[in-house]
């Protein structure tokens, strides 16, 4: 079943569906502070808790796409500071190859991003996540991968 709550609301506003992996060691935490700091970001933002932002496999990325969302942004520590020591490094190689892929496919660049957001970056959480939703807004809804999500 498509995950898309992008379809305009009873306002008539549109809301996107942007989905945040965020590594449990650093941007969850990020997310956290901006929270318990009273910053604020769109409820639009999903956020997902993942171990370490290299466990988001590309498809992870993909099938949020197929499933309605209108766009996925990864966050995890600063390089050299992943809690696993390299796992972020493999999050940029991959992250590198799949965007270049996803722009093949023609879906926008500016729907995904990979952020480095550390614990003690509340600030920087709610300015991505707010400065993200708006880049979407513009985009608009994401309407690539709607052959596959008739397969659902
Ligand atoms: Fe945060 Fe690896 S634990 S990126």
């Amino acid at each position: 079943m498509p995950l898309n709550t992008s379809a305009p609301a009873q306002t008539g506003e549109y809301r996107p569906l942007i989905v945040a992996f965020c590594c449990n060691w650093c941007s969850y935490a990020g997310a956290d502070l901006a929270g318990s700091s009273r910053l604020t970001y769109p409820a639009d933002v999903k956020i997902i808790r993942v171990p370490c932002s290299c466990r988001v496999n590309p498809l992870f990325v993909l099938k949020a796409f197929e499933r309605g969302a209108d766009g996925v942004i990864l966050c995890g520590c600063h390089p050299g500071d992943c809690h696993y020591t390299t796992g972020n490094y493999y999050t940029r190689r991959r992250m590198t190859l799949l965007f270049s892929m996803l722009d093949y496919l023609g879906i926008e660049r500016e729907r995904t991003r990979v952020e480095w957001v550390s614990a003690a970056e509340g600030a920087k959480f709610s300015a991505t996540m707010n400065d993200f939703a708006r880049t979407i807004r513009a985009l608009g809804e994401n309407r690539k991968l709607r052959d596959l999500r008739c397969g659902n």
